[in-house]
């Protein structure tokens, strides 16, 4: 699986990906055209390079503000799930996401969308707090997680 930062011609295939995850935020094309374009806005895709030609299968969109970063959105396309692309795009982005010095990241996430709880809990967020009835269509609470990029080590006092 390879992830890389997306470009406006991938923004058709993350639509798609969207269309088909109806756990994933709403977004128009025109929102993720102006994340592109905003400074702290960073979309990466996965792709699948044994594919001829490559076809991006999952997208993850953040927005950070000094060192804190929101991931807004993010989904694989359910013909390609289980197969690692959620955990490489979170892995790359946290690479990237330090250098450009974010120190964590949140997000909400529906309390009933336990596939995305536990790909998130498997890189390492833990729950921060609890949104009662946050979300519309249907109604429901959000978790809000938060992942702390650069946990400290733990030392030994020997
Ligand atoms: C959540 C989502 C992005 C996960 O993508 P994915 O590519 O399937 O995830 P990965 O293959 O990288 O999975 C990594 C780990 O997450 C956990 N996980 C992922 N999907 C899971 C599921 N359906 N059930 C249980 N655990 C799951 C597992 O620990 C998994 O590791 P394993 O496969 O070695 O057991 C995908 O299910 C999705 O697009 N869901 C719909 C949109 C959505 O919910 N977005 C989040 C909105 S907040």
């Amino acid at each position: 699986m390879k992830v890389r930062l997306a470009s406006g011609n991938d923004l058709r295939a993350i639509i798609a990906i969207q269309e088909k995850s109806r756990e994933a935020a709403r977004w128009l094309l025109n929102d993720y055209a102006r994340l592109l374009d905003d400074s702290g806005g960073m979309i990466l895709v996965a792709e699948l390079p044994t594919l001829d030609p490559p076809r991006v299968v999952g997208f993850a969109a953040f927005h950070r503000i000094i060192d804190e970063t929101e991931l807004f959105n993010m989904a694989v396309d359910p013909d390609f799930r289980r197969q690692g692309a959620g955990r490489a795009l979170l892995v790359e982005a946290r690479e990237r996401l330090l250098m450009a010095g974010a120190k964590r990241v949140y997000l909400e996430v529906r309390q009933s969308n336990k596939p995305a709880q536990a790909l998130y809990y498997s890189v390492g967020f833990a729950i921060h707090s609890l949104r009662k009835d946050y979300y519309r269509d249907p109604p429901e609470n959000a978790l809000v997680l938060g992942w702390e990029l650069n946990p400290p080590t733990v030392t030994s006092n020997f």
